[in-house]
């Protein structure tokens, strides 16, 4: 994670949860259970875990929180928290059933090595579930969208008293390729990929780590 990620975080936790939800409009934990729906049961690693926003959509299994801020991490109602980014796990191979990211991919120094680090913890057969925001699909969509968040994110920017911090979201949205081909070309197989959200500017995907074959 970039210092300049980790001081943006760290600066926004305690209002993050509140901006975040009047940003997707009340839709954020719909479009994370949509994903987490997917998951199997047993030890769930979330990545990026934040304040811990997802444990509802996860409940029934064994929660790892792991994030990179600790200011986040110490306002999660998860148990088990752990410091650390997903590029670098800090669990041994095979540790966990399923993966499930929310709203972090954008942030990552490195998609490809956090993919390669999820597939090592996953066992034969687990299942990763990531959502995260995009630019719509079309480009007539993706230029009312850019022209959405380059208004309605420095506004928020201002409300939360972070202006730069969200104009830095603004821009980040434009940055990464879709979701097919950041993740399609990794060690885990990717089995789904949807959009939620108006102009469908919200992405969710399931990918699986081959299984064993006997
Ligand atoms: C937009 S928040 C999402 C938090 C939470 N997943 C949720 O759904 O509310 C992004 C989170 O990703 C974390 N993050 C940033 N870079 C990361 C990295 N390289 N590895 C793991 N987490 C990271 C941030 O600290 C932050 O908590």
């Amino acid at each position: 994670m970039t210092n300049r990620n980790r001081r943006i975080f760290s600066r926004i936790a305690r209002r993050y949860d509140l901006c975040n939800r009047v940003l997707s409009l009340g839709q954020e934990q719909n479009w994370r259970r949509e994903v987490a729906d997917h998951l199997p049961p047993g030890r769930v690693l979330d990545l990026g875990s934040g304040t811990g926003a997802a444990l509802p959509v996860l409940a029934g299994r064994v929660v790892v929180a792991l994030d990179p801020v600790a200011p986040m991490l110490s306002m999660s109602p998860i148990h088990s928290r752990v410091v650390g980014v997903g590029e670098s796990l800090p669990f041994p191979d095979e540790s966990f059933d399923s993966v499930f990211s929310a709203y972090v991919f954008r942030n990552l120094s490195s998609v490809d090595r956090t993919m390669k680090e999820i597939h090592r913890v996953l066992r034969p057969d687990g299942v990763a579930g990531i959502v995260d925001l995009a630019r719509p699909i079309g480009p007539w969509k993706r230029r009312l969208h850019t022209m959405g968040t380059g208004v309605v994110l420095p506004v928020a920017g201002l409300l939360v008293g972070a202006p730069g911090e969200y104009w830095y979201l603004h821009r980040s949205l434009g940055k990464l390729a879709p979701p097919e081909a950041l993740l399609g070309n990794g060690p885990l197989r990717l089995e789904q990929v949807w959009r939620m959200g108006p102009l469908g500017f919200v992405y969710g995907a399931v990918l699986r780590k081959p299984p064993l074959l006997a």
